[in-house]
């Protein structure tokens, strides 16, 4: 779906070199091993971390059942620059020295590797050397050499891995697409414009606190109450709901896949929902799945927030009024799967995207809720 320009480096000068994509073919060279699972072995912490986010997740069936890497090998390699971005990766490979555009089959395909995503070695390993930041003390890394046997003969240390650009990498898109004057991807120009930005607090102080390898999200009930601040009040006849965005380092929610709705209705003596009094509204972008159109746009900027205000009709004004947010974190997802399904395109794996729908469709959660 998303067509994006494989040229999609993001990031500053210093790191496009790391992060020129395909990344160069490591199995020739002395590594011993380029699966998560080994440096498991060692690294233990963050191979389990990494295993439970969303980067282990990256190849998963929502994007497998979309593409036929043999019939369209270009239209895979858009999509393979973020989500599986190393060589091996990749079922074809662009023949060198032909025209643009001819891809061949790719000897050094390697559907494990392909399947373990955004993996250690595509962020940790080029040209069969390992990279890393800084230590954080000698102790640190004396601590790491007692615990483990053997090692990967030290490491490069680069200051980049501190800093939002390398995040930025798969995480902004300054070429594709644009909608109603604004980029589709867009977290790190919204980050750096942000207080966060412009005070050096980088997307590593909240997604891998204490260097953690969990990268929790929208899909992680926990990492969003820490975002926003919620509150309710009533009034009389009045009540409004406020949706703060405290502590998101951009627009809440940052993609146009997620939607929240926030509900207010007055439940009966009985405890039954007056279906006459329900009220909602969305935050969220929503676009059309052709990616053609705008809907709407309610994300709340940083620090800015969001108010939904409710009358309560003399008719059910003893009643109690409940409000409630809900987060559907793979909305867009959700419905393109949905729209994928009935239709007869032959090039789809129906298989994978029905169990796509089936992870989309029971994501959502309840965020809040309270009764007054
Ligand atoms: C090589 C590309 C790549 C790099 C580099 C990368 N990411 Fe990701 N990230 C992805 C992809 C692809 C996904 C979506 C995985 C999926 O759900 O299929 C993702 C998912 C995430 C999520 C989960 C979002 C959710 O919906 O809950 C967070 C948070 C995240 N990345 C943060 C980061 C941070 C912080 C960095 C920098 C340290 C980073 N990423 C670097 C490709 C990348
Ligand atoms: C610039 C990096 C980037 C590129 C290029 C990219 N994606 Fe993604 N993709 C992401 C990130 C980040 C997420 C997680 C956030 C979200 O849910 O939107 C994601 C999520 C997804 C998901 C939902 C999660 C999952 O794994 O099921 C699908 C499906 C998907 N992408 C398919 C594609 C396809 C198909 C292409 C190529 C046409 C593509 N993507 C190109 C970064 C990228
Ligand atoms: C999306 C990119 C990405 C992936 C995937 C990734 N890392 Fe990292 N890793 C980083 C970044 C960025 C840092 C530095 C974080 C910081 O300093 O805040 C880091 C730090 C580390 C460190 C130093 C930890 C410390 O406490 O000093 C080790 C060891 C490490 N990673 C191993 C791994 C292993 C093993 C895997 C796979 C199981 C992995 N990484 C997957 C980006 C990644
Ligand atoms: C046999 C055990 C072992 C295996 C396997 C291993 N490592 Fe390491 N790693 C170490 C040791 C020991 C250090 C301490 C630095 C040194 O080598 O001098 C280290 C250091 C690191 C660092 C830097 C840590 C820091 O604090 O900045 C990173 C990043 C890293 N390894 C990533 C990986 C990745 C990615 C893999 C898999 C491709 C891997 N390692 C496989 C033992 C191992
Ligand atoms: C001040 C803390 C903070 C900083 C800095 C920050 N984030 Fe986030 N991020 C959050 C919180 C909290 C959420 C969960 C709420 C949400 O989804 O917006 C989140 C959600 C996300 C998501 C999930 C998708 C979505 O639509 O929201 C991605 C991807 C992401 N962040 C990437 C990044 C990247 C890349 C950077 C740096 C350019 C960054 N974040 C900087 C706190 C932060």
């Amino acid at each position: 779906m998303i067509i994006l320009s494989p040229e999609a480096k993001g990031g500053e000068d210093f790191l496009s070199d790391y992060w020129q994509r395909p990344i160069l073919s490591q199995t020739r060279q002395n590594v011993f091993s380029l699966y998560a699972e080994d440096c498991g072995l060692c690294h233990k912490g963050q191979y389990n971390d990494w295993n439970k986010s969303l980067h282990s997740k990256a190849v998963g069936p929502g994007l497998t059942g979309q593409l036929r890497p043999s019939k369209d090998p270009s239209f895979a390699a858009s999509c393979y620059v973020c989500h599986a971005p190393m060589e091996e990766q990749s079922e074809m490979k662009e023949a060198r020295g032909k025209r643009q555009e001819e891809y061949i089959k790719n000897p050094l395909f390697d559907n494990r590797l392909k399947l373990s995503g955004v993996s250690c070695s595509v962020c940790h390993l080029r040209g069969g050397k390992i990279y890393g930041p800084p230590a954080t003390s000698k102790s640190q890394i004396s601590n790491l050499k007692s615990q483990i046997k053997g090692d990967h003969n030290g490491f490069v240390e680069k200051d980049f891995f501190e800093k939002a650009e390398f995040c930025a990498a798969c995480h902004q898109l300054d070429e594709g697409y644009e909608l109603n004057g604004k980029l589709l991807v867009n977290t790190y120009r919204e980050w750096e414009e942000s207080l966060y930005g412009k005070n050096n607090i980088i997307c590593q102080n909240c997604h891998m606190p204490d260097r953690q390898h969990l990268w929790r999200g929208i899909h992680d009930p926990d990492m969003v109450k820490n975002g926003v601040t919620i509150d309710a009040r009533r009034e009389d006849k009045k009540a409004k709901l406020t949706i703060t965005n405290a502590a998101v380092g951009h627009l809440f929610p940052t993609y146009a896949t997620p939607l929240i709705i926030v509900k207010g209705f007055m439940l009966d003596k009985k405890g039954r929902v007056v279906q006459s009094s329900l009220k909602e509204a969305y935050i969220g972008r929503r676009i059309s799945l052709d990616l053609s159109e705008e809907l709407f746009d309610t994300r709340i900027g940083p620090q800015k927030r969001f108010e939904f205000d409710y009358v309560i009709d003399k008719s059910y004004n003893k009643n109690k009024l409940v409000f409630e947010a809900w987060v559907y974190p793979d909305e867009f997802y959700n419905r393109f799967y949905r729209e994928l399904l009935k239709g007869s395109d032959k090039n789809l794996d129906r298989k994978e995207i029905e169990k796509a729908l089936s992870i989309t469709e029971e994501s959502g959660y309840l965020l809040f809720r309270k009764n007054l």
